[in-house]
């Protein structure tokens, strides 16, 4: 069974899909790590979003694995775990431009699905709903006020010892939500039969208990020891 879980930046979708995950018993497949890994290998190697012919081999000469269980999974690129080098700042400005070309998406989403098939994960993005798993048994479009966002992503700079004022914040998530929704591949959009999840003022637990609760909707048999 897929859950598919998509939402902008900040709406809580990486922390609630990693306990959904390991509540169910589900893997968990996060496609962002994915376009930030390519992102993170394409600024070490200066090579420019705007070079088609250099980005595909760049993809193309990349082996991305993840590793572990939910919610401590590590993403690998070449052997090496940068699981920690894809959250930077630079990465986090740049992203947006790296994940647009289709050398890049029509690699990553044939390798999400390849990796989504035939098992249970929770699989979190953009464009999961619409059009990595179209067929996923249960979608939820989350969302969340842009202050809200802010303060999240605060947290999360926080955690990497970086300080940024909120002001910061809400500019730079408006940036990318404008750069995710208007860009023409795949932008980010709800599947038309996905269900809004509102996350602002919920807390962690209420999210997770929410998409959980519908899975189990789905399929009563669903792991229950948590
Ligand atoms: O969820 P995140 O912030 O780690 O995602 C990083 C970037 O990757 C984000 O700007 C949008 C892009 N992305 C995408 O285009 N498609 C996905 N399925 C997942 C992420």
């Amino acid at each position: 069974m897929v859950i598919a879980i998509d939402g902008p930046a900040g709406s809580g979708k990486s922390s609630t899909a990693k306990l959904v995950a390991e509540k169910l018993d589900f893997g968990h497949l996060d496609t962002g790590a994915m376009y930030r890994a390519i992102t993170l290998k394409c600024l070490r190697e200066n090579v420019s979003h705007q070079d088609t012919d250099a980005l595909g081999h760049c993809v193309q000469d990349t082996t991305l694995s993840f590793s572990g269980s939910p919610p401590h999974m590590r993403l690998f690129m070449d052997d090496e775990d940068i699981s920690e080098a894809i959250r930077s700042d630079e990465v986090t400005k740049q992203v947006s431009d790296y994940c647009k070309p289709m050398v890049v998406r029509d690699a990553l989403v044939e390798q999400q699905r390849t990796i989504g098939k035939n098992s249970d994960v929770v699989c979190e993005g953009r464009d999961i709903g619409t059009v990595v798993f179209p067929e996923a048994a249960l979608k939820i479009f989350m969302v969340a006020t842009t202050e809200e966002r802010a303060r999240r992503r605060q947290k999360d700079f926080e955690r990497l010892g970086v300080k940024k004022t909120i002001a910061e914040l809400v500019e730079d998530i408006k940036a990318r939500d404008e750069k995710d929704s208007s860009r023409e591949n795949s932008p980010l959009c709800k599947a038309a039969d996905a269900i809004e999840l509102d996350t602002t003022g919920m807390t962690l637990e209420e999210q997770v208990d929410f998409i959980v609760n519908k899975a189990r909707g789905i399929n009563p048999s669903l792991h229950k020891t948590n």
